[in-house]
């Protein structure tokens, strides 16, 4: 019985030193968004991918709305974002990025037990990632992070349309949002959600 005590001791101390030890390394911790922030993410994002399916994609000619949204998290954390995406609209393929262990194992497990197959979780820098086939990216980073995620989307870096990105709280550095909606949780968390290719036309360069 003591040993029982001992290994969920032992347990606990190691995820809670990973868990300080990766936000540490990435300079944020896995701290969820909060519930109304993360439901103003998912209502922002089901919009975006009805307007993505009715126009055409890069390289067609008319709209196809047999061919999936492809969406990705950046730092999907416990994984209730990504999650509440592919809930919410059928019509996606989620996939989040996740280099905290024991936030990536729980995601995955909760995605498994909840039977969400349009759902997937991968360890690992989502900056290491290729983001090329997006279309639409959510995050919930701080400030260093929207800097990394500015230049992965800039045009030249991927070889198609630039993705639609959707962030809680933190604005793309220069860049002009096509919308910034209170989320009216106790932060004050607004969600920005930067249309593509409409932020590369006019920046502001503020
Ligand atoms: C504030 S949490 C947000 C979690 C989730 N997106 C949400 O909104 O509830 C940010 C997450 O991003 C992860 N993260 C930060 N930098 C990362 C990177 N370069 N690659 C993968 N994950 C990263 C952190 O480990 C953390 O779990």
């Amino acid at each position: 019985m003591l040993y029982i005590y001992f290994f969920l001791l032992a347990f606990t101390l190691l995820a809670a030193v990973s868990v300080i030890y990766q936000g540490w390394r990435n300079g944020i911790t896995p701290m969820p968004s909060s519930r109304r922030a993360a439901a103003l993410m998912v209502r922002c994002a089901a919009e975006e991918a009805a307007r993505l399916d009715s126009e055409p994609r890069p390289g067609q000619a008319s709209a196809d709305v047999s061919k999936p949204i492809y969406i990705i998290e950046a730092g999907s954390g416990w994984g209730g974002v990504a999650i509440a995406l592919a809930r919410r609209i059928p019509e996606a393929q989620v996939v989040g990025y996740e280099n905290s262990p024991l936030p990536f194992f729980f995601s995955a497990l909760h995605a498994r037990l909840n039977g969400c197959d349009r759902v997937s979780f991968r360890f690992g820098d989502y900056r290491k990632a290729d983001l090329s086939h997006a279309d639409i990216i959510v995050a919930y980073l701080f400030p260093k992070g929207m800097c990394d995620l500015a230049q992965l989307i800039e045009p030249e870096s991927t070889k198609r349309k630039p993705p639609t990105i959707i962030s809680n709280t933190f604005a793309l550095p220069g860049l002009q949002p096509n919308r910034k909606v209170q989320s009216g949780d106790a932060s004050l968390s607004p969600v920005y959600v930067y249309r593509s290719p409409d932020v590369f036309i006019e920046p502001t360069h503020s």
